[in-house]
């Protein structure tokens, strides 16, 4: 009997939770600081993303990780590689800014510009193909770093109602990533042969930039996977009435 009216209740409770957290700072639809107002309240949401927020179907971010991903990128003499990267750590996001941005929450337009100080991945990999006419065929652990790293991000919001209430779907989802400076460290070429090693990642960071632009349509499918899966997971969630309030 108990354990019965347990199970009628957990739906109600769902419902209930319509709100945000508390620690959220909502901003009201035409507030004239609307911008002023989201840059707040994203450093508070990102202050909190170390172990993601369940509540409102963000994945942890510092570090983000992912299982494995496998990559084939570009298909010319600079790069041309066919790699699996093996459980991945993606640190610095949470240092993020919302730098400018652009909003009309009626018209659906969302604008915005984000500055991530320093990243740093780390990863396990296993692949094979061309780096600069360097032939590469192993297994190690590759690191990155990145300064100054800028993303843009816009969609167009469509209106819809779900059970009753007003949400709002993601369309033309749009990103970029610009980046000030990369540095580059692979571990394990040549069957661990130093000298080898280091001529290859001095080779590597001399024209890190052209290997990025080969990259780059790659790299930015992921991170808008990942960022598309967080955006649409927190516009699912909760009507816009709880996120934009009148
Ligand atoms: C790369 O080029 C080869 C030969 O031109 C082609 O067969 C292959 O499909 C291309 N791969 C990609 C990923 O574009
Ligand atoms: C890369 O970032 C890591 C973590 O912040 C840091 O320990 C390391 O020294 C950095 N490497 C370079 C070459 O800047």
């Amino acid at each position: 009997m108990l354990s019965q009216s347990i199970f009628i209740l957990l739906p109600l409770l769902v419902v209930a939770q319509n709100t945000l957290p508390d620690f959220v700072k909502t901003c009201k639809r035409y507030d004239p600081n609307l911008l002023k107002c989201l840059q707040e309240s994203f450093a508070d949401v990102l202050s909190r993303m170390a172990n993601g927020i369940p509540e409102m179907g963000l994945r942890p971010i510092d570090p983000a990780t992912v299982e494995q991903t496998h990559l084939v990128f570009g298909n010319n003499s600079a790069i041309n590689m066919d790699i699996n990267m093996i459980n991945p750590k993606i640190y610095g996001c949470m240092a993020s800014t919302l730098r400018d941005g652009l909003f009309d929450i009626d018209k659906g337009i969302y604008e915005m510009e984000f500055l991530i100080p320093e990243i740093y991945m780390i990863s396990e990999f296993k692949g094979n193909g061309n780096v600069l006419m360097i032939k590469i065929n192993s297994n190690g652990v590759i690191r990155v770093n990145t300064t100054n790293c800028v993303v843009t991000a816009k969609w167009d919001g469509k209106y819809y109602e779900k059970d009753g209430e007003e949400h709002m779907k993601l369309e033309n989802f749009v990103m970029d990533v610009m980046i000030e400076k990369i540095y580059v460290d692979v571990e394990g070429l040549f069957g661990g042969n130093k000298d080898l090693q280091r001529a290859t990642n001095k080779l590597i960071n001399e024209n890190v930039d052209v290997l990025y632009e080969e990259m780059k349509p790659v790299i930015l499918q992921f991170v808008k996977s990942f960022a598309f899966e967080a955006n649409s997971n927190v516009f699912d969630a909760f009507p816009m009435r709880v996120l934009f309030p009148k």
